[in-house]
């Protein structure tokens, strides 16, 4: 099985008002092809900091992340921006589609900055529209649309370069329960059926227990890790 992601004794250090913060204190971590993850932890503890690391949002400020088998360490910020394009797709809480794009064109805009050609956006666009049950509401801007199905487009987007690794931090955070069960429903089916890598940041037990594999962290180090 291909590794899809590694992390190398990562570190995030902030320094501010001279005190110093480490928001990730030396983390290793192996993705595998296929592996559905959860990453728990309190408040603070390190979560997104991590997660931005993996997704190359951020540099780490000592150790390594290796996407594909590729160091990031050295690389300059355009060889990073196309990692970022073509391995890695981010779901967030606040799901920052653009609003006056329809949803379609939302989902077209990452293959676009890719330099796919019109029609071949507009095919998979449709095609991810209609795996996330969205193909009704391709037409309506994020305002026309509630937080689930804001969501499901966010997840849609993510998927459109069809990247290695979908990092999603606190997707159902702003959603009502059944609406989370939903989109996390969705997460579970690109796992379980194509087989889509996911890390998943989240509060909540029942979300992390979808997962295979369960990480638990507290100031910024691995705190244990479950497999069921
Ligand atoms: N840009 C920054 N500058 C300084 N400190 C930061 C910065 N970003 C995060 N931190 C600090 O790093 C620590 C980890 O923050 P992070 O956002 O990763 O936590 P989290 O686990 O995602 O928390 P939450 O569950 O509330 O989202 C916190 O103590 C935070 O104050
Ligand atoms: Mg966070």
């Amino acid at each position: 099985m291909a590794t899809i992601l590694e992390a190398r004794k990562i570190e995030k250090k902030y320094t501010l008002g001279g005190q110093t913060v480490y928001a990730v204190a030396g983390i290793d971590m192996t993705v595998e092809e296929g592996d559905f993850i959860s990453i728990m932890g309190p408040s603070g503890s390190g979560k997104t900091t991590l997660l931005n690391l993996l997704g190359c949002i951020d540099r780490p400020t000592a150790g390594r992340v290796l996407v594909a088998g590729r160091d990031t360490t050295e690389m300059n910020a355009s060889d990073i921006d196309r990692i970022r394009l073509h391995n890695i797709g981010f779901v967030f809480q606040r799901i920052n589609l653009i609003p006056i794009l329809s949803a379609q064109e939302n989902v077209e805009l990452p293959m676009e900055l890719a330099g796919v050609g019109a029609a071949q956006r507009h095919r998979r666009a449709g095609e991810l529209l209609d795996t996330l049950g969205m193909s009704r509401r391709a037409h309506h801007r994020p305002g026309q649309l509630s937080a689930g199905e804001q969501q499901r487009i966010g997840i849609a987007r993510s998927l459109a370069n069809n990247p290695g690794v979908i990092l999603a931090d606190e997707p159902t955070g702003n959603l009502d329960s059944k609406t989370a069960a939903l989109i996390m429903d969705c997460f579970k089916t690109l796992n379980r059926d194509r087989g889509q890598t996911l890390i998943l940041v989240t509060h909540d037990p029942d979300v992390g227990a979808s997962a295979a594999r369960s990480i638990v962290i507290r100031d910024g180090r691995l705190d244990f890790e479950t497999f069921s």
